[in-house]
């Protein structure tokens, strides 16, 4: 299928919101140490760029879950590909994530990470569709609310493609007799 890629949140902003986040996890956990665990792939970015404004003790983790259904559906039924590494029994973790959209995953990644033991889970996205939410669960720091549009770049990919634009862009499917 034939489309394009329109900016809708520039490098720029996005750079500028990093700084921000990251202050506000700094100032709401002073003292403490934190596990950050990226959701594979499209957290990646975010998490690199994310964890370097913040100025403390801070270890690294990935897991890597892919949700069953075809295409574009989520059942809420989630798979484990990659697990953490680290022992996170009494841990205050971080999720952190590329995209919310209905919820699902991150629900499922939560109440795994609480059924390991560990004390305190908070979420960190860079973006958030609430308008498709499925199941109740809020996100403790939001980059960005975007409208339900399908969105690409800075971590995110449409087909495993885009994952290295440096902002995010939306979708925008072209007609045949626009060509
Ligand atoms: P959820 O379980 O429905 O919340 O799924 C979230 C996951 O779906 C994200 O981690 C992304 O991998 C993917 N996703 C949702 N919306 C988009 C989008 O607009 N662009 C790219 N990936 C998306
Ligand atoms: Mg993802």
């Amino acid at each position: 299928m034939e489309y394009s890629i329109e900016v809708m949140i520039s490098k720029e902003r996005i750079e500028k919101k990093i700084k921000e986040l990251a202050a506000q996890i700094e100032r709401d956990h002073k003292g403490k140490e934190l596990i950050f665990i990226g959701l594979l792939k499209g957290s990646v970015i975010f998490m690199c760029d994310l964890i370097k404004e913040i100025k403390l003790p801070i270890f690294i983790d990935f897991m890597s879950v892919s949700s069953y259904g075809s295409g574009t559906k989520t059942t809420g039924i989630v798979k484990i590909l990659k697990d953490i590494d680290f022992d996170v029994k009494d841990k205050e973790l971080f999720i952190v994530e590329d995209i919310i959209d209905s919820g699902l995953t991150l629900k499922y990644v939560k109440d795994f990470l609480f059924a390991k033991g560990a004390a305190k889970v908070h979420i960190c996205t860079l973006l958030d569709k609430p308008q498709r939410r499925k199941v109740d669960i809020k996100s403790d720091y939001v980059g960005f609310e975007i409208p339900d549009e399908f969105v690409v770049g800075y971590g995110l990919d449409y087909a495993q493609k885009h994952r290295n634009l440096p902002y995010v862009g939306k979708v925008v499917l072209r007609m045949k007799n626009e060509l």
